[in-house]
């Protein structure tokens, strides 16, 4: 009987899906299944690499569909500035999904709210707290959590990765929720790490489409019938969803009432409310809006950062003339008496290269955040229905040969190089150029749901990095002989690239570092 049922729905959408898109002239893209449409050509491992691919068949806009849920991906920065930046009053939304929204209980966090006065309100408040002026208010906390990493990382390099989410996850409950973490093993750091591999590796996984958000009746399935294992999993996720959001700020509310609360995001914001300047915005919908802004804070910001931190890891590994050129520059502007300081920035500009190149060759969300289209629209002929998912393809904007001749190398210094001659370009049309070729340009996204972590997330690499070339040395992990032992990096993380744990040699770089590193007081 369910299988009839299913057949019938199947046809009657696929009817309905053909007779509303009869005659239209869609972007191209592999050739669809009936009923099916593209299912089986999508992949959760590397998913950008495939539509990449792709690409090379069917051009800047490719067009899928699965069960008649349309899929468009930019394979150029052109393609996705025209769409989800010059035509952001219709490319801003974010789907609602059942499995995701409703069933898990994640709809209110930044990234999946709904375009409208929700999400604008929330972004607000986010901008407050993560504009380029107040990121310089975190420099202490940061340089103070960053030298913390290595002094761990050189304890026991086997850890760094532990060490690395101990960190992100840190950082941002100390600025957030003005929460210390202990230990690698806090309660807190422990629930965030849980709760965003389930969300980006279970829940939102393949862009967050489940069969439930294709077919609505199978929410109504009871949780015991065949097939209906999704509302079990629900269950349980949207229980450590709802732990996630609400410990950490119920605990930095009880911490005000005592009056022991640490000075943070959290506490600032609330205590506007308190302080009654806001007044008449004092309601239910305010105590919300942060709370969930925070929590779409800490859980933006861990895996971002563990993934280029690890990206420039790996970067030094892979070429230790890079980290040695670095290293020269640091010793000729800071020298070694001291460590780098966030004053130093403006002199150090191969380190600036080093970091844009870590940015570019990383690529840490390779295929972007869907964008929903919410009314239809014909871009260069070519018809986009309402409803559809946009991803802007990054990972094939910063693999552009054209852009960067030898994409897949990690090369700093293209960024000093001067435009092909060949090109017979103006000064103004040379700095256009210049421009061009930033990866910041493509790496946090497009349009109104643009990354708004760019600016905490320049000011946290870059001091990582600088303390990182300052005062150690790093090595793939050699075997009896001295040979490098040969190690294989996957990415297997849906949304992220983040590499998979590799293991290297850290070490000071002179006894002299070493002394450094210890005689400044940091918490480890
Ligand atoms: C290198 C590090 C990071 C990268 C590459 C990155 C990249 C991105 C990208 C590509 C998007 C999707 C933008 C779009 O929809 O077009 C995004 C969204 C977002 N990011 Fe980041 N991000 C990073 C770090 C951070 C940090 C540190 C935070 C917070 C402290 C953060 C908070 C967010 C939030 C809240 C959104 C959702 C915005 C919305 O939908 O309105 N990100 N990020």
């Amino acid at each position: 009987m369910s299988t009839l049922l299913l057949a019938f729905v199947l046809a009657a959408s696929y009817y309905l899906y053909s007779k509303r898109n009869a005659g239209k002239h869609f972007p191209p893209g592999p050739k669809p299944f009936p009923i099916l449409g593209n299912i089986f050509d999508l992949t959760t491992h590397e998913l950008w690499v495939r539509i990449t691919n792709w690409s090379r068949l069917y051009g800047d806009i490719m067009y899928i569909h699965v069960f008649g849920q349309g899929l468009v991906f930019c394979n150029t920065a052109e393609v996705a500035t025209d769409l989800l930046d010059k035509k952001g009053s219709i490319y801003s939304d974010k789907p609602h999904l059942i499995m995701t929204g409703d069933l898990c209980g994640c709809e209110n966090m930044v990234a999946m709210t709904r375009y409208g006065d929700k999400s604008r309100r929330q972004r607000r408040l986010m901008t407050q707290a993560l504009s380029a002026n107040a990121c310089k208010n975190y420099r202490p906390l940061l340089a103070n959590e960053s030298l913390t990493l290595i002094r761990r990382m050189v304890s026991d390099p086997s850890k760094y990765l532990a060490y690395l989410r101990w960190y992100a996850g840190g950082l941002t409950l100390q600025s957030i929720y003005g929460y210390r973490a202990d230990s690698p093993e806090d309660p807190f750091l422990m629930l965030g790490m849980d709760c965003v591999d389930i969300l980006s590796n279970k829940i939102a996984s393949g862009g967050g489409i489940w069969p439930v958000d294709l077919f609505p009746f199978l929410r109504h399935l009871p949780s015991w019938a065949p097939g209906a294992g999704f509302l079990r999993k629900a269950v349980v996720w949207k229980a450590k969803m709802e732990e996630f959001v609400d410990r950490p700020y119920e605990l930095v509310k009880q911490r005000m009432r005592e009056g022991t609360a640490v000075p943070c995001f959290v506490t600032t914001l609330l205590e506007d409310i308190r302080d009654g300047k806001e007044a008449s915005e004092f309601d239910a919908q305010r105590d919300f809006d942060i709370r969930w802004t925070a929590n779409s804070m800490y859980s933006a910001s861990m895996d971002t950062t563990i993934t280029v931190v690890s990206h420039f890891m790996l970067a030094m590994l892979t070429r230790p003339d890079v980290l040695a050129k670095a290293q020269s520059e640091m010793d000729t502007v800071v020298g070694s008496s001291r460590l780098p300081t966030f004053s130093d920035r403006a002199s150090l500009p191969y380190l600036e290269c080093v970091m844009s190149e870590v940015l570019r060759w990383g690529v840490p969300v390779p295929m972007g955040l869907p964008h929903r289209l919410m009314e239809d629209d014909v871009y260069n002929g070519q018809f986009i229905p309402a409803g559809t998912l946009v991803f802007a393809n990054i990972w094939n904007m910063l693999r552009n040969e054209e852009l960067y001749p030898n994409a897949d190398a990690f090369i700093p210094e293209r960024y000093l190089e001067k435009p092909p001659k060949h090109l017979n370009l103006s000064e103004a049309e040379e700095q256009e150029w210049a421009k061009e070729r930033n990866p910041r340009n493509y790496v946090f996204g497009f349009g109104r749901r643009v990354c708004p972590g760019s600016h905490l997330i320049e000011e946290s690499l870059w001091i990582v990095m600088a303390t990182m070339i300052a005062t150690l040395d790093l090595d793939w992990t050699r075997d009896e002989r001295g040979k490098v032992i040969k190690q294989k990096i996957t990415f297997d993380n849906a949304v992220f690239r983040t590499p998979s744990p590799f293991e290297c040699d850290i070490r000071p770089r002179s006894e002299q570092a070493l002394r450094l590193l210890n005689s400044v007081e940091s918490s480890l």
